[in-house]
């Protein structure tokens, strides 16, 4: 019998097709543990965070904050962006991302096609990530203005809350067999959200965060790092929804490796985003290693077809040092094995 969560055959808003986002099965071991996918870039936007940015306009309409005609600020490096531009354009709210030139080509063309201003926080062109700064324009061009939500995703509840459904789909597919989960860690939003809920519905999972090698949620040392929409940079604060009681370890993968893995992945048909690379290298090495039919669920946070210009650019990889032949044969093998076992 199907399940109650299922994406309705026809609906009359875009943000009605949110969630239902389906599982896939990428890898094996002869044991029969398994490593699945729970495929966010299903969502429209082509990624989770529709989720969050629907639920904290929700919040911010039902505590009076937000009313017909008013305007939502965000900070973003570009797909919470993209989820509060398809909102807000529903709801018929403007809408003013503060963004930086370290922000995704594509996530900043998506944001102004669906009606965004875009608000450059650092005009230099430079490519720094620059979190803390657009966090404190944000702030300002709120500041005073009754008119005017900042919707504060690092401090927000409602961003965890968005991800409460997360975990009823996972249930409701797997029947509560699920061992390990385990995702990037930006805000906190995506992966504590749904490790909470998850927690209410079941117990004895463990709950694994990953951010890039560079982030400093889990400690140092700090340095940029190129997987877009993930992590603490230095300077900005780690956000309120960062649960360290929840996430049971604290895990940083690099870019080579993050990359090398979205590389390896895109050959079996799926194309990946780099913080999903970082999430999958971590998940995938591990699996043969885990007790005979463990179930690690990975939160793929979005698709790879925003990095053409980058992660699946060799020129562009290469000309920083991230091109690494090697480290992609390894994952490919590694994939190619446990891909025989399913
Ligand atoms: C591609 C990508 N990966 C990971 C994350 C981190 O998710 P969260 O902020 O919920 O921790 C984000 C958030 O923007 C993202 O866009």
């Amino acid at each position: 019998m199907p399940g109650a969560l299922q994406r309705p055959a026809l609906v009359s808003r875009v943000s009605e097709l949110v969630g239902y986002t389906p599982l896939l099965e990428l890898a094996r071991t002869v044991t029969g543990s398994r490593l699945l996918l729970k495929l966010e870039m299903f969502n429209p936007t082509g990624t989770a965070k529709i989720r969050m940015a629907r639920a904290m306009v929700d919040a911010a309409e039902a505590a009076g904050e937000l009313r017909p005609g008013g305007r939502i600020v965000e900070s973003t490096s570009g797909n919470t962006g993209l989820g509060l531009a398809v909102i807000a354009a529903e709801r018929g709210y403007a809408f003013t991302a503060v963004v930086d030139h370290h922000a995704c080509p594509d996530k900043l063309r998506g944001m102004r096609a669906l009606g965004t201003e875009l608000v450059y926080v650092v005009d230099d062109g430079g490519g720094e990530l620059a979190t803390a700064a657009r966090e404190e324009l944000a702030g300002d061009m709120a500041r005073g203005r009754d008119d005017t939500v900042f919707t504060e995703q690092h401090n927000n509840p409602a961003n965890g809350v968005g991800y409460f459904p997360v975990a009823h789909e996972l249930h409701e597919a797997l029947g509560g067999r699920i061992d390990v989960l385990i995702g990037a860690v930006g805000t906190g939003g995506a992966l504590c959200g749904t490790g909470r809920e998850l927690g209410k519905l079941m117990s004895g999972f463990t709950v694994i965060g990953v951010e890039p090698k560079g982030s400093i949620a889990f400690g140092g040392p700090a340095h940029d790092y190129h997987q877009s929409g993930t992590g603490t940079p230095e300077g900005a604060g780690i956000g309120a929804l960062v649960d360290f009681d929840l996430i049971d370890e604290g895990v940083k993968v690099g870019d080579v490796e993050a990359f090398a893995t979205c590389r390896a992945v895109a050959r079996t048909g799926l194309l990946i985003g780099g913080s999903a690379g970082g999430v999958v290298h971590e998940a995938l090495t591990r699996l043969p290693s885990l007790p005979p039919g463990t179930t690690v669920v990975a939160l793929v946070n979005d698709g790879g077809e925003k990095y053409m210009d980058t992660v699946f650019d060799d020129d562009w990889m290469r000309a920083r040092g991230l091109l690494d032949p090697e480290a992609e044969g390894e994952i490919e093998e590694l994939l190619t094995t446990l891909r025989g076992n399913r």
